[in-house]
């Protein structure tokens, strides 16, 4: 039985021939891989920069872990994998939508994503702008295709969950509302809030996306957003919990940033320790809404287990 392996204090390594290519995480990281090259556009023209940064950007070796959340939740509700391939590839050009411009120098100004030069630096700012564009609107169109499914109501309410996802309330509501909260001291109410929106809501969708596509009963469907609720806050503890403890090289991204633009997280409210037995409470209360699912659920209680003890 392949199974997701997690490491603490080691570098996530994907793309390499180590044991994980062998596991369930990294038979979905080739999975949607090949369908994102296949899913790219083609160009004609000069217009194919901005096709060579959203690939560059794609295929810079994430962990890929809303797009493994998406294939386990639709083998949970028996949705046939090309589907949720689809959707687990339009989640994956969303999130790197949102890092690309999350790097911007009027955004939080990193040099370094996924261990190599963001987008603006190994392009241009124009580019990067354009290429996360790009690749927010080709999820949309990827979900709006009838390979994803063939009852246009399940494709609609993909659709809609995502843009909600995405949109004021939810991932751009939270990008706003981080970057205005530097250097300010919110309360925890507050960061919950942020967190919930800029990294949790697609967590969220990214779980509820099997569930939608296998149109499952409201108990279940509730069950597994629960978890992914959980999960969602739990995952940007830890990203904060990284970037105070962790090294760039290890992260592959500018450690020490958080700190230094004054950001708004739980280790600058209470501290690592604190925040890092929130997001272990957060996993352990994450994988009681799976007991329902039985073993079928067993790679994703896996998979919480990762979130917090990855050190990449
Ligand atoms: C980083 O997400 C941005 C956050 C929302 C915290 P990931 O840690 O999933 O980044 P990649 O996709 O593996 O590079
Ligand atoms: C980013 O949070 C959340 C997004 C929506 C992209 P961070 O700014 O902490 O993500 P990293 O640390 O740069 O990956
Ligand atoms: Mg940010
Ligand atoms: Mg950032
Ligand atoms: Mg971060």
């Amino acid at each position: 039985m392949p199974q997701l392996i997690w490491m603490r204090d080691k570098a996530f390594m994907i793309n390499t021939d180590n044991d994980l290519a062998q596991t369930a995480l990294g038979q979905a990281v080739e999975q949607v891989e090949e369908k994102l090259l296949k899913l790219l556009p083609k160009a004609v023209d000069l217009e194919q920069q901005v096709i060579n940064a959203m690939e560059y950007a794609l295929m810079a070796g994430g962990k890929r872990i809303r797009p493994f959340l998406v294939m386990e939740s639709a083998k949970i509700f028996g949705v046939g994998e090309s589907a949720a391939v689809r959707v687990a590839a339009a989640v994956e050009c969303v999130h790197t939508y949102s890092l690309i411009h999350d790097d911007l120098p009027c955004m939080d100004d990193d040099d370094m994503r996924r261990g190599q030069p963001s987008v603006h630096k190994k392009f241009d700012e124009a580019t990067a702008v354009l290429a996360g564009d790009a690749l927010l609107t080709l999820a949309f169109e990827i979900l709006s295709d009838e390979q994803t499914h063939a009852d246009a109501r399940v494709r609609c309410e993909l659709i809609s969950l995502m843009a909600k996802a995405l949109g004021v309330n939810g991932m751009v509501g939270g990008q706003m509302f981080d970057l205005l909260a530097e250097n300010q001291e919110l309360d925890k109410i507050r960061i919950t809030r942020l967190q919930r929106m800029k990294t949790g809501a697609l967590i969220v969708f990214s779980g509820e996306a099997g569930a939608i596509l296998g149109k499952a009963e409201s108990r279940r469907r509730h069950a597994i957003r629960g978890y992914a609720h959980d999960v969602g806050l739990a995952f940007q503890i830890a990203d904060d919990l990284l970037d105070e403890e962790g090294s760039s090289e290890e992260i592959g991204k500018t450690a020490g940033k958080d700190a230094a633009a004054g950001k708004a997280t739980f280790v600058s409210l209470v501290g690592i320790d604190q925040a890092r037995t929130k997001a272990d409470m957060l996993i352990d209360q994450s994988v009681k809404h799976l007991e329902i699912f039985g073993s079928k659920a067993e790679n994703l209680r896996n998979l919480a287990k990762f979130i917090i003890n990855r050190a990449s």
